[in-house]
């Protein structure tokens, strides 16, 4: 049989452990987004370092003729690849690298470039516009 007082101890029990799985479950949460938040503040070395450049278009403009034009068109008017005209007003300088380096859209492959030449060819890609 149970008496009142042992059941009131059973209730203080169970409000204990929600209360215990309530702040794990949120420690857990905000551990979570200041991972992700980390993650996405840390900037690319190789991002930082070309964004510091000053590039020069008209030797990024000879990289593309080297690299580029046979997807992209040898005035960057678009073939197997986008038309690039504009797409620095569409896509951040950041991105624009990414996509230059990461090969993260296949076919595009990644280009293995200097801090230097990926300015040079942002100077160019810029100078479409
Ligand atoms: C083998 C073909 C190929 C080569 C070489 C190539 N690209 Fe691309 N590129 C593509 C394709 C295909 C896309 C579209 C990918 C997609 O579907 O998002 C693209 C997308 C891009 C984009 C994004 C355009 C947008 O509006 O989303 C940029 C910027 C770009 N290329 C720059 C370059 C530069 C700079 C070079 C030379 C260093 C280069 N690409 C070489 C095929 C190529």
């Amino acid at each position: 049989m149970n008496s009142p007082s042992s059941k009131s101890l059973i209730n203080e029990n169970q409000k204990i452990s929600s209360w215990r799985i309530f702040f794990l479950s949120l420690t857990t949460v905000l551990l979570l987004v200041l991972f992700w938040n980390v993650g996405n503040f840390k900037q690319d070395p190789f991002i930082t370092e070309t964004l510091s450049i000053q590039g020069e278009a008209l030797t990024g403009s000879r990289l593309f003729k080297i690299n580029c034009v046979g997807c992209h068109g040898i005035s960057a008017q678009g073939l197997v690849g986008p038309d690039l005209h504009g797409a620095t007003e569409e896509l951040s300088d950041k991105k624009i690298i990414n996509q230059v380096i990461r090969g993260l859209t296949p076919p595009m492959p990644s280009f293995e470039i200097e801090p230097q030449s990926m300015a040079d060819l942002l100077a160019y890609m810029h100078s479409l516009n």
